[in-house]
């Protein structure tokens, strides 16, 4: 297979950093094609562990050129700051390029997230205040500023200004707030980008040619399914197109070269910020899952809302994404229970549904019907190095997963280190 993308199934934080990390090995390019530094990736090389926002996680592979597509919202001094951060623990950043169409994040986005929700009180989406909404918000609107506008310093300081000036009147008459500095802004903005000018390419020419070159491309995506601005669950979600149709806008490829993908499942359900979660656990299981499995977001440090695995969920998601075959992680953080359940159905007015409900309204009204399996041991995940190795009961666990979904599952994960993937079947 010349493409893969690997993308979150569920609520994102599946873990699909450790994976793209896996699988890059085998890749030319690692490509991301949507969000920004909203997104919080963790790998874990030999004893180091790493948490990246925005840099695909191929970086660490030495010779993958990795892309931020036209689809990513890049905030330049964070991005400056992970670049450091790599390069000060010996990573080499030089293989980057960043899309000349991909839009970029200024101060004006960050406040009016952060403005936006305050306002909005007890129905804020809890996000990350990166400035994501904001940010795509003016790409539709037509008022965004893009990688390519850098190397046109007049048009870029005029148009940066005139968007300041226009943010400061909602600054100041909407939020009765103080409005931004233009001219502080503009120094401090310009000097950023003239530092990550050189990472600025054509990344779609430059994808599409190395795809008729037969050049291997892995795509990776940032929060996951139910987060997709128009499949997830609205509102709470983000602006943008984690599945896999997002690749064909978020990076410039025909969805004809798309071949397969890869959807990372939790061997849980996790979420951070607001809305209904159907198999969301108020107990003690769910303490011990979050507290097992440090279940706190990377990018703000919150505490993850943990649940049972939701198949419902599953299966609208491969639905949606056409998934070839699934990563099935955390399957040790599951361990240590008697009995684990999965969610079959809903049952809604007294009736079951198997579909997922696009009204969050209807969502809220839907209690999950649990089928239980038996659990498996931590004594029993310890020196488990490739699938045979796995309990029968984890065994059993994944093969129910496939009943209900439709998916094969070609990976399982029991653990941080590259060391602790089982591959069940070859997929790129
Ligand atoms: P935003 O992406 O910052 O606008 O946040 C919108 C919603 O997406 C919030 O519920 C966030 O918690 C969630 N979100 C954004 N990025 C991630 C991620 O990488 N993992 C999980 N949730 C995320």
């Amino acid at each position: 297979m010349s493409t893969l993308v690997i993308l979150g199934a569920q609520w994102g934080d599946e873990g699909k950093g450790k994976i793209t990390d896996y699988l890059a090995n085998k890749a030319d390019f690692v490509v991301r094609y949507q969000g920004g530094d909203n997104a919080g990736h963790t790998v874990e090389i030999g004893e180091n562990q790493y948490k990246l926002h925005l840099i695909p996680s191929g970086i660490f592979a030495g010779d993958k050129i990795c892309v931020l597509g036209n689809g990513l919202v890049i905030n330049p001094k964070s991005l400056l700051e992970e670049i450091k951060y790599l390069n000060d623990r010996g990573i080499n950043t030089e293989n980057l390029r960043i899309s000349d169409r991909a839009h970029i994040i200024f101060p004006y986005h960050i406040l009016l997230d952060q403005l936006e929700e305050e306002k909005k009180g007890k129905n804020k989406i809890g996000t990350t205040v990166k400035g994501i909404g904001p940010c795509y918000r003016d790409k539709v609107e037509r008022t965004g500023i893009r990688m390519c506008d850098v190397f046109h310093k007049e048009f870029f300081e005029e148009r940066l200004r005139e968007n300041i000036n226009n943010k400061n009147e909602i600054i100041e008459k909407l939020y009765g707030k103080e409005g931004l500095d233009a001219d502080a802004i503009i120094k401090e903005y310009s000097g950023y980008l003239e530092e990550i000018k050189k990472y600025i390419a054509d990344t779609t020419d430059l994808l599409n040619k190395s795809l008729k070159e037969n050049k291997k491309i892995l795509f990776e995506g940032a929060q996951g399914t139910l987060l997709d601005l128009d499949f997830g669950t609205y509102p709470y979600l983000t602006s943008s197109h984690p599945i896999s149709g997002g690749v064909s806008i978020g990076a410039g490829i025909s969805p004809f070269g798309l071949k397969s993908a890869l959807g990372v499942v939790k061997a849980y359900t996790t979420r951070v910020g607001r809305g209904p979660f159907p198999t969301e656990l108020h107990d003690e299981i769910g303490d011990a899952i979050r507290e097992k499995g440090h279940e706190f977001g990377t990018t703000t440090g919150r505490p993850r809302r943990c649940g049972w695995l939701d198949a419902v969920m599953l299966k609208y998601s491969a639905q949606i994404n056409g998934f070839s075959s699934f990563a099935v992680t955390r399957i040790d953080t599951l361990a240590g229970f008697d009995k684990v359940k999965i969610c079959v159905g809903y049952e809604l007015d007294g009736e079951k549904i198997e579909a997922f409900p696009a009204s969050l309204e209807t969502l809220a009204k839907c209690n999950p019907i649990y089928e239980e399996l038996d659990g498996w041991s931590d004594e029993e995940m310890t020196n488990v190095e490739k699938y045979e190795d796995l309990p029968q009961t984890a065994k059993n666990y994944l093969k129910r997963i496939e009943e209900l979904s439709g998916v094969k599952v070609s990976i399982a994960s029991v653990g941080p280190k590259r060391s602790e993937t089982l591959i069940i079947e070859e997929i790129f």
